[in-house]
Order: C-alpha cells, then sequence, then structure tokens
C-alpha cells in the first residue's frame, strides 16, 4: 500500500542544518514506495501567525496557506522534523503547526528529532508531541533522534553510516502501521460529526 505522506521542516535559519535530516526521511518514505511531500517552513515563508487558516472566507486565504491546507488534506501522516532551540521547538515549526487545525485530524504523526551536540533533540521532541496530541495527530511511540545532525547525513541527506537506513526502517514500519490503521478507519469516519476532514 502506498500512502501520501507530508514531512514538516521548521527551520529557517540561513545556516540550518537540520534540512539534511529532512531529506534523508524523504528519500527513505519514497524508497518505501510512498509518496512524500516536503513543507519546508523557509520555502513557505508563512508570516508569524495572524489568520488561522480556518478564518479566512473559503477561497480568500493567502496562496502559501492554499497550498499547504491542500497537501495537508490529501495527506495520510505527518512526520515533523523538530530541532532543538533552548529545549524547546524551532518558532517558525510551531508558526507552521498553529496554522491549521482541522487539515490535521485523524491522522498519525511521528517526530524525527536532532541537534548539533549529542543529545538529538529529544527534550524538544517531548514538548512536540504535547502539540501534536493537540492538534489531532498523535504522534508514535518511536522518535528517530538524530544526534550530531551535520555528521549524520551529507547536505543531500545521504547518511554517512549505514545504519541509519535500519534505524529509519523501524521507525517507518510502525508509522506505516498506525498511518495503516487510521487511513481504514476514516473511510468509515470519525467521532466528531461537522468537522471538515470527515
Ligand atoms: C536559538 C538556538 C537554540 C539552541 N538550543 C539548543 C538546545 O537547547 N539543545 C541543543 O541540543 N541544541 C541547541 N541548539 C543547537 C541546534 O541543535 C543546532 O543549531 C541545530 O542545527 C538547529 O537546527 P537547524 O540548523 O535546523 O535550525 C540551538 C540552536 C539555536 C539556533
Amino acid at each position: 500500500m502506498s500512502y501520501a505522506l507530508t514531512v514538516l521542516y521548521g527551520s529557517v535559519r540561513r545556516d540550518r542544518q537540520g534540512i539534511r535530516a529532512a531529506r534523508f526521511i524523504e528519500q527513505q518514505i519514497t524508497a518505501r514506495g510512498h509518496t512524500p511531500t516536503l513543507i519546508d517552513a523557509l520555502e513557505l515563508d508563512l508570516p508569524l501567525l495572524d489568520r488561522m487558516y480556518k478564518e479566512y472566507e473559503p477561497g480568500t486565504a493567502p496562496a502559501n496557506l492554499e497550498s499547504m491546507a491542500k497537501v495537508l488534506k490529501a495527506s495520510d501522516g505527518f512526520i515533523v522534523v523538530s530541532g532543538e532551540y533552548n529545549h524547546g521547538i524551532p518558532p517558525a515549526l510551531k508558526n507552521m503547526l498553529d496554522h491549521f487545525l482541522e487539515e490535521w485530524l485523524w491522522r498519525p504523526s511521528a517526530i524525527v528529532c536532532y541537534s548539533q551536540g549529542p543529545f538529538g533533540g529529544v527534550r524538544a521532541a517531548m514538548q512536540l508531541r504535547m502539540t501534536l496530541a493537540e492538534l489531532g495527530m498523535p504522534s508514535i511511540s518511536s522518535l528517530l533522534p538524530v544526534p550530531r545532525v551535520q555528521d549524520a547525513f551529507a547536505e543531500d541527506g545521504t547518511p554517512t553510516d549505514d545504519a541509519w537506513h535500519r534505524r529509519a526502517g523501524r521507525f517507518l514500519d510502525e508509522f506505516d502501521w498506525h498511518v495503516a490503521a487510521q487511513k481504514a478507519q476514516r473511510t468509515i469516519g470519525n467521532p466528531i460529526k461537522g468537522h471538515r476532514n470527515a
């Protein structure tokens, strides 16, 4: 079974490193026969939150919000690639998440966290779990933490150690299971009437 999986990456720093991890996971998803879409906060260029997508009259939202909403609605699951800024998640990532609500619902998420140091961004990942649950896309149990992200992958996402293929394989096996389960459940509806993603 092939799924539409969206990878979210939320660093807009000019010297950013996490794009390496985002590209790696995008490539692993493709290798498993799924269709990934990378949503990159730098390319998306969202302002700090003014109106959420749903607060615009239909057809009047800015083009970047409309195009992102279209991708989210067609997604079967979300992989969130998060760095750690002062033990929290990067502001551009939170900003991107906060612009939407209904568009996330009834799909699972999974967290790839990273840092330049030895801890792999796991402190930010714990906070991110709370936000993802609140947004209706609870995260799977496993994380894919990447310490020293600048050394783990080349600019294009190629891993410097083959063990990353095995680690990502286990992580994505678990994610696929949740994606399949929730996709099947969505065909019979959802427990809250009136949601746009029913
Ligand atoms: C504002 C800021 C705060 C940071 N705080 C942490 C931190 O709390 N823990 C950590 O391991 N690394 C921290 N770092 C280092 C990041 O792990 C490293 O810069 C990483 O590459 C950031 O992701 P990005 O390059 O994709 O933006 C911080 C970096 C920045 C810019």
